[in-house]
């Protein structure tokens, strides 16, 4: 950064010294006397023109070289940080905010480090410290009232740039409102083709169309008028300035002490210092955008997680699976009922399943072991440690999921397997597909374990995508298995298939089970039956029939419906 700012500087010296190098040597061809004599002395001074004028031109080409690097780590590091930021940041968060916009802010907010300090360090900073030597310059060898045109000239140029910039930054504001609409209406009309034709609206949607894109074209012709006129303006200043400096400099030349090279070299600086004026209005414009940018950037990294390990915050290792609900209540932001009073023991290596209509909190109750939320009320316990100060990534470490739709990465089903421990083995992966029941197919595929899924998996069935999910829990070999209707969304027959995979992936570990189909959950050492967030029956699968309450009736429903499905078959 500091060489790159020391080369800007030198450009700018050069910049100045070429047209003074010009002019002397049109000096010594002009004058009198003997000029085959001042013949060799004006074309070294030609020479060293052209030198200086290559210098000032080449150094900020130096410059960007070397600054090229610094502005990409700049922006990586930004990046980087606010990634693992927003990363970090709760559940909520991400479940409020949209993803698009996210990364919006991040890109944006890094692009705008780059902008301000290519904007301020390399054009305003620069031109402002061009203008000032010169007319130094100006003022040392010419004559100060040169000076006073050049400076009064920039001044005028700048105030009246910011002033029309600044009314056109409204313009541009209803032009890009006019393009948004434009484009929702072109996209709405596009995705809901289906209910267009349905209502015969076709031509009812042109017209909406054509009418958008009017309202657009105006607010576009809008703003390219503006900037013609800017643009004029700033002609206008720029040759009044320059008729001023050719003016004093004429009267000079006609009054005595400058000679006709100095005219020619006072107009040349002046067009140095209007060179980089060109693009004031559009630089400023970028920096107030940038400093929005930089402000949004800022405010997410300020943005504190819900969810936060304290600094003190233990590790768990490797847990035993002893999981404990203690009087646990919460409920959601902006919702009257939530879970109230749920307590519940899961001793290492016990089952225990939840069941209950939708809507009930069984998800929930999950998510509270995950610490994806804080609890309200109470504390949930993982092998006698309150979650809350455990550190997040090692409660997790312990525990498996396996959701009811099961997400993958646009990727190959090996590393879509490999998420849990990329580093695990050829041979433990393969052990791992085989449990969930997957390996015989996958090995069937004429890609094999490279096949690659598609986005969030969707070349995949529903049962095998359940399965790639059931090998990822079975691999990362979690002390807790956490299956939230892993099997709800499947077929009877599939179901069979994924039934036995996650039987297979229970042994051995506590499991917390949400099912739908209550046939899956009979073994559970406890089952306890939800409703509206509270526990309404609980224990073994017998003592729940016996009790003949709630839990009795959704099992004979399920039976009915059961053998029902049976006879049509
Ligand atoms: N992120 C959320 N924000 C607000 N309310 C939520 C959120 N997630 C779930 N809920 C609400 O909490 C209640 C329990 O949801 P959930 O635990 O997902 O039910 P279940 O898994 O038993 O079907 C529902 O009324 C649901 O609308
Ligand atoms: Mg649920």
């Amino acid at each position: 950064m500091g060489l790159a700012v020391f080369l800007t500087a030198g450009a700018k010296l050069f910049e100045v010294i070429a047209p003074v190098l010009l002019g002397n040597a049109i000096n010594l061809l002009s004058g009198e006397g003997d000029l085959m004599a001042a013949l060799p002395l004006a074309l070294g001074g030609l020479t060293l023109f052209a030198a200086a004028r290559f210098a000032s031109g080449g150094l900020p080409q130096l410059r960007d070289a070397f600054f090229s690097p610094v502005s990409q780590d700049a922006q990586r590091l930004a990046s980087v940080d606010a990634f693992r930021h927003a990363q970090h940041l709760s559940l909520n968060f991400h479940q409020t905010r949209r993803t698009g916009a996210l990364n919006r802010v991040i890109e944006r907010g890094a692009g705008a480090i780059d902008y301000l300090i290519r904007f301020l360090a390399f054009n305003i900073g620069p031109t402002f410290i061009g203008l000032i030597l010169a007319a130094t310059v100006l003022a040392i060898t010419y004559d100060w009232r040169l000076a006073l045109v050049a400076v009064a000239t920039v001044a005028v140029y700048v105030v009246f740039t910011v002033i029309v910039t600044e009314w056109r930054v409204k313009q541009r504001r209803e032009m890009n409102k006019a393009d948004t609409s434009l484009r929702a209406i072109s996209i709405d009309t596009l995705t809901n083709f289906e209910t267009v034709k349905a209502f015969a609206a076709e031509e009812r949607e042109t017209f909406r169309y054509d009418a958008a894109l009017k309202r657009y074209n105006k607010r576009y012709v809008t703003v390219t008028r503006s900037m013609n006129l800017l643009n004029a303006g700033q002609e206008f200043i720029m040759n009044l300035g320059l008729l001023g400096i050719l003016a004093v400099a004429a009267w000079q030349v006609a009054d005595g002490p400058l000679r006709v090279g100095d005219i020619t070299a006072a107009m040349l600086l002046l067009f140095n210092l209007y060179r980089p004026l060109n693009i004031l209005g559009w630089a400023w414009r970028e920096i107030k955008q940038g400093a929005v940018d930089l402000e949004k950037l800022y405010g997410l990294m300020e943005m504190a997680p819900e969810v936060a390990d304290r600094p003190d915050a233990l590790d768990l290792g490797q847990a035993e699976g002893h999981v404990r609900f203690e009087n646990v209540g919460f409920s959601h932001e902006g919702r009257a009922v939530g879970v109230q009073g749920i307590d519940i023991d899961v001793p290492a290596g016990r089952s225990v399943a939840f069941v209950g209509t939708s809507g009930a909190g069984k998800s929930t109750l999950l998510k509270l072991l995950f610490r994806f939320y804080d609890v309200e009320e109470g504390r949930v316990l993982v092998d006698g440690q309150d979650v809350r100060n455990i550190s997040q990534a090692s409660l997790r470490r312990n525990l498996g999921l396996v959701p009811q739709d099961v997400v993958l990465f646009n990727d190959t089903i090996r590393a879509n397997v490999a998420y849990a421990r990329p580093e695990a083995s050829e041979a433990e992966i393969e052990a791992a597909m085989r449990q969930a029941q997957l390996l015989d197919f996958v090995k069937a595929l004429p890609d094999g374990l490279e096949t690659r899924v598609g986005e969030r998996g969707l070349k995949l069935s529903g049962g095998e995508k359940q399965r790639v999910g059931i090998a990822r829990v079975i691999l990362a070999d979690p002390a807790i298995l956490v299956l939230d209707e892993a099997t709800s969304a499947l077929d009877s027959g599939t179901e069979a298939a994924v039934q036995a995979a996650l039987e297979a992936a229970a042994r051995g570990r506590t499991s917390l089970i949400v099912a739908h189909r209550l046939s899956t959950v009979q073994h559970a050492d406890e089952i306890i039956v939800l409703e509206s967030g509270q526990i309404i029956e609980r224990g073994s699968h017998g003592d729940l029939i016996a009790r003949n309450g709630a839990y009795a009736e959704m099992w004979a429903r399920q039976a009915t419906r059961d053998r029902l499905i049976e006879a049509a078959e």
